[in-house]
């Protein structure tokens, strides 16, 4: 004996949005900003491995082309949450130039809804982004795997692309993993947050979003 019509729900799905833009130069025009800004010192060094921009990158005008389009895409995400809003905006917007087998550990980025990256040059076999599964106490009990699948994996791999966005909500904890590149050429990603602006009005409080 079996069930009849079987079903499986997937609750509380994570969503990982991601496209690809339809204009490679503003890739290389946002590369070329990038090391005007890295020869003028404009950011911080980390290590010689390193270079952190300023992160207000979405007042410049050659970042205008990108700042849009994040906005837009957040936009559309934001609506498939129905998060009720006046407006969103963009928080802040940096790049990260490193080593292209450069390691970043596991973080989450606080007080925004959405962070997002754009890959802006991606050596052959840099390192990918990394994301975590939220919910940690699934992995209380961890049985091997005949294999990986979306049901039982704890990791999931973005493979850095030239001109690839990939946004998520701002929870997820990400990193990027080691690389394997033989190269020692630059790995270059802008991430950036977006947040609402707009009331939150609850019994529990009132937060007002400038
Ligand atoms: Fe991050």
């Amino acid at each position: 004996m079996e069930l009849l019509n079987k079903e499986m729900h997937m609750l509380f799905p994570t969503a990982l949005f991601t496209g690809q833009i339809p204009d490679l130069s503003v890739a290389d025009r946002i590369e070329k900003k990038l090391y005007d800004l890295k020869a003028a010192g404009q950011g911080t060094r980390d290590s010689d491995r390193v270079f952190i921009s300023q992160d207000d990158l979405q007042t410049l005008p050659e970042f205008k082309e990108l700042s849009d389009l994040a906005l837009l895409e957040s936009h559309e995400i934001l609506n498939v949450y129905r998060i009720k809003r006046e407006s969103h905006y963009i928080t802040n917007m940096w790049a990260n130039i490193t080593h292209p087998n450069h390691r970043h550990h596991m973080h989450i980025h606080p007080n925004c809804l959405l962070s997002g990256i754009f890959y802006v040059k991606t050596p052959k076999n840099c390192g990918p982004t990394i994301f975590g599964d939220p919910r940690l106490h699934a992995r209380m009990i961890e049985p091997d795997f005949t294999e990986q699948n979306v049901h039982n994996s704890s990791t999931f791999y973005s493979m850095p692309e030239k001109g690839r966005m990939v946004m998520w909500p701002s929870y997820l904890s990400h990193g990027v993993e080691i690389g394997r590149a033989a190269e020692n050429e630059d790995r270059i990603v802008v991430a950036f947050n977006i947040m609402i602006r707009g009331v939150i009005d609850r019994q529990t409080a009132r937060l007002n979003l400038r």
